[in-house]
């Protein structure tokens, strides 16, 4: 599904560096590390009546994806938590809302690849949208095998979450070459890995099953699924899969803030058939609105910058 401009969008404040901006105002210097080479750290979080979901996961992960970049004075938990409450009290946003929270290693003092240019510090960006859920999660999704392998971690430690997002971008111009929503990944070994954009499940013999998280992301929402199917007794594991397995599963399914559980209903022309009549993905969406609640952390409205 093509996300298109909501105009809802048209005028919100976004945070960039030291203070809220218009979005037609909202920029970056061209000397800055993501512009120069994606050298920027990034969650995506969703905002749900008032609360932010899985906050302190996605800002452990943040944090730890920062270190891993020896990003030098990163600010802490607390610090970036204001400034988020900050941003979505300015916009009055309290639901339906998703935001891509960046962390780049700042302005250089000129081009160049090297941290050391880097003594302007730290720059936060803050985006927060009206985005309702991204793909249609009630026909679900077609999804074709991508020739890009996704990075193992002898190339890019995929526990890094990074704005080097090539490997992934290359891989989703061949799901809108093949009109289909998104393409699945490979590990170097040829097992499924992730979507360009969300980890995936299947389901065979009443098991969930996902991959390893060696060549994908270790997904919040994909940890979450496995928390809750641990909690509701369905059988899971994490194993290789090949791509047979994925063709010949009962169930198949991707998961991610921007989508949460997203039905995969083709793989490479192949339909996902359902031989057995399971139902473990309804179970998982109905655990996944029954716990949600634990997880959410309310906006403070007094909080401003
Ligand atoms: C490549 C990739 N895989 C999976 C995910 C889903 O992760 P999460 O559940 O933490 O949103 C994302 C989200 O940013 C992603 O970029």
């Amino acid at each position: 599904m093509l996300q298109k401009f909501n105009p809802k969008n048209a005028d919100i404040q976004i945070y960039v560096g030291d203070g809220l901006y218009h979005r037609n105002e909202a920029k970056i210097s061209v000397f800055d590390s993501v512009v120069q080479g994606g050298d920027a750290v990034w969650e995506g979080l969703r905002i749900y009546k008032g609360s932010v979901f899985m906050l302190d996961r996605h800002l452990n992960r943040l944090l730890e994806s920062a270190h891993a970049m020896a990003f030098q004075n990163i600010p802490t938990k607390e610090e970036i938590a204001h400034t988020l409450y900050a941003t979505l009290n300015a916009n009055k946003m309290y639901d339906d809302v998703h935001v891509r929270l960046t962390l780049t290693r700042g302005e250089k003092i000129t081009s160049g690849m090297d941290p050391r240019l880097n003594s302007k510090g730290l720059n936060l960006i803050i985006l927060p949208e009206w985005k309702p859920l991204v793909y249609d999660n009630t026909n679900g999704i077609k999804v074709i095998t991508s020739s890009i392998r996704r990075n193992s971690p002898s190339n890019l430690d995929s526990k890094i979450h990074h704005n080097n997002l090539i490997n992934n971008i290359l891989a989703k111009i061949q799901a809108n070459f093949a009109d289909v929503d998104a393409a699945l990944m490979l590990d170097l070994n040829g097992f499924a890995a992730e979507l360009n954009g969300s980890n995936i499940f299947i389901v065979k013999n009443n098991a969930l099953i996902t991959p390893f998280a060696d060549a994908c992301l270790h997904g919040i929402t994909r940890g979450f699924v496995l928390e809750l199917a641990e909690q509701s007794k369905i059988p899971h594991k994490e194993k290789n899969i090949s791509l047979t397995e994925i063709y010949n599963a009962d169930e198949a399914f991707a998961t991610g803030t921007w989508g949460e559980l997203t039905p995969i209903k083709e793989i490479d022309g192949r339909a996902i058939s359902n031989k057995t009549g399971s139902n473990i993905l309804s179970k998982i969406n109905a655990a996944f609105d029954a716990n949600k609640a634990q997880f959410l952390t309310e906006i403070p409205k007094s909080i401003s910058l």
